[in-house]
């Protein structure tokens, strides 16, 4: 096994890997130390069936429920399918492609996914990427006494912000009921394996920081984005079939592109979350 940073602020590729082989105890150890460590890890080159990427989700973690039923696979519902015809079922009913902004998943869970993890089954030949920001190498960008400003605040993440740059789909009255509304997180989070500090935001779920007038809370919100919306913080992930990929959500935001020529072309994705622990 082999690690090839990419040229970037995270991830790193892992080379000389066949997932779907038995695993030993200490590669499966290696794997989440480097995952820790880059927070974003892409194998390519993988032969995955839904049962392999099952097993192979297990080893980052324990599965944490998909939360749109709608886009289960059929036969295996602890995958999530994406793909160049979703649909907002529960709302418009209109074709509708998820993740097109920055955001970290499922933050308004009191206890989010620590990650995420893709394989891609077909991919366009242009287009489709997706996009990852890490919050880890923004945090450390910032000065001292920034940093000690933050260190006490938290943030209220709602399921859609009133600040979202974007509609996300509607959730159907029994998924609102069964998954919650909201959580306080603080806005400086500790990686649970090494320690590191990581800006935690969502764009898309952050509603306000607690205990501020909304007009500050604004002021603050829109200067940490701009912080870490900074191309140096940024990597553009190309998919190729066959890539598997894995994120950290405690450090890292990811946004889809719907830049494809989606009549003509398929993009279609397995997804698994893992569960992770209340944010500290
Ligand atoms: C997501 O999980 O937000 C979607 C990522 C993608 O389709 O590129």
């Amino acid at each position: 096994m082999r690690v090839i940073p990419f040229d970037a602020s995270l991830g790193a590729e892992i080379a000389d890997i066949d997932l779907a082989s038995d695993l030993d105890a200490g590669t499966i150890k290696k794997l989440n130390d480097y995952w820790a460590e880059h927070l974003v890890l892409c194998i390519r080159g993988q032969n995955l069936s839904p049962q392999d990427f099952i097993k192979v989700g297990r080893i980052f973690g324990d599965p944490f429920r998909q939360i749109y039923g709608q886009f289960n696979h059929p036969d295996y519902p602890e995958i999530g399918l994406l793909t160049h015809k979703d649909s907002d079922i529960a709302g418009s009913g209109k074709r509708k492609i998820r993740g097109t902004s920055w955001h970290t998943d499922a933050s308004y869970f009191k206890k989010p996914p620590a990650g995420t993890m893709l394989f891609a089954i077909t991919v366009p030949n242009e287009g489709g990427d997706t996009e990852f920001l890490s919050m880890r190498a923004a945090y450390k960008a910032l000065s001292e006494e920034h940093k000690v400003k933050l260190c006490d605040l938290r943030s209220i993440h709602v399921y859609e912000s009133s600040r979202s740059p974007r509609k996300l789909i509607k959730r159907s009255p029994g998924q609102v009921k069964e998954f919650g509304e909201q959580a306080k997180h603080p806005i400086v989070r500790t990686h649970p394996k090494n320690g590191q500090k990581s800006i935690y935001l969502n764009p898309i779920r952050v509603e306000k920081i607690d205990g501020l007038s909304r007009q500050i809370s604004d002021v603050v919100l829109d200067d940490l984005y701009e912080h870490l919306f900074q191309s140096k913080f940024q990597y553009r992930h190309k998919w190729r079939v066959g890539d598997f990929l894995i994120w950290d959500n405690r450090g890292v935001l990811h946004q889809a592109n719907d830049d494809y020529d989606w009549r003509n072309e398929q993009r279609e994705l397995y997804r698994i979350m893992v569960k992770g622990e209340r944010p500290f």
